[in-house]
């Protein structure tokens, strides 16, 4: 099972401050034993082909914060899955709750816009979880399992094959509250024993900082972490990667 550890910039960063924060971090993991450990970093559309660059070469990855569902035409400011294809990005993150809160994508958006992610030859990301009012009324394993249903249902084995799930509760996303070890070794175990196929990475999302980092890596069912604010600073990513890197989860296999 490949861990990842994966920073979302979201809209951060200018473009002198990509290039460096992406070379340094190039920089920063050459001297580290990643082992079989994924590093990948998610700029804004506008820095990929730059970021793309610094990168180039290296053991980052280039990843893309969203895509449109349709493969081209009229859709003012979208940008579509073999637009991210042709600048070398490798895997595209769907979902995401701000994206699934604030521009109102939903189940059926994400479905589309996996398949086209899969269909132009990239692997994804796919975002889910609960709301803490969801989580308080004891709905959170329903909530996510519909969320993996409805994104996942109908792909074949090798599209499944290319598919990372990332747990991110919302409560916890840019809070500085986290999940706990406990809270999502439990989501973890439940989406891997139900709703996608064994070897399925599972990251957990939320709030991951240096200092929490370690105990998550720990916990049974967690493959790696999508990252967003402790990603923007190489001095708070590098040691998420070491964490990510040290610990194989094995429960699962
Ligand atoms: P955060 O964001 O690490 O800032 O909580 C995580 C995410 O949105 O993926």
């Amino acid at each position: 099972m490949p861990r990842l550890a994966v920073g979302n910039w979201k809209m951060n960063t200018d473009r002198d401050g990509a290039i460096a924060l992406a070379a340094y971090l190039a920089s920063g993991i050459k001297s580290k034993h990643l082992g079989d450990a994924i590093v990948g970093i998610a700029p804004p559309f506008c820095f990929l082909e730059c970021v793309g660059q610094a990168i180039a070469g290296t053991a980052i990855e280039l990843i893309a914060q969203d895509v449109h569902a349709e493969p081209k035409g009229a859709f003012t400011s979208a940008v579509s899955a073999s637009m991210l294809a042709s600048l070398q990005v490798k895997r595209v993150i769907v979902g995401h709750s701000e994206r699934r809160k604030v521009f109102g994508d939903d189940d059926a958006k994400v479905a589309g816009k996996l398949r086209a992610v899969l269909g132009a030859g990239m692997d994804v990301i796919l975002c889910v979880g609960e709301q803490l009012s969801e989580r308080e009324a004891g709905q959170h394993q329903a909530v996510v399992e519909g969320q993996i249903k409805a994104a996942l249902d109908g792909l074949s084995a090798e599209e499944l094959a290319r598919v990372v799930v990332a747990y991110e509760p919302v409560w916890a996303i840019g809070t500085g509250v986290t999940a706990s070890p406990a809270q999502a070794g439990e989501m973890h175990e439940y989406i891997a024993k139900n709703l996608v196929p064994a070897g399925t990475p599972i990251l957990y999302g939320g709030s991951v900082k240096p200092k929490n980092a370690q105990e998550l890596a720990e916990t049974p069912g967690i493959d790696g972490f999508l990252v967003g604010g402790a990603s923007l600073k190489a001095e708070s990513f590098l040691p998420i990667i070491d964490s990510c890197a040290a610990n194989v989860s094995d429960s699962r296999s």
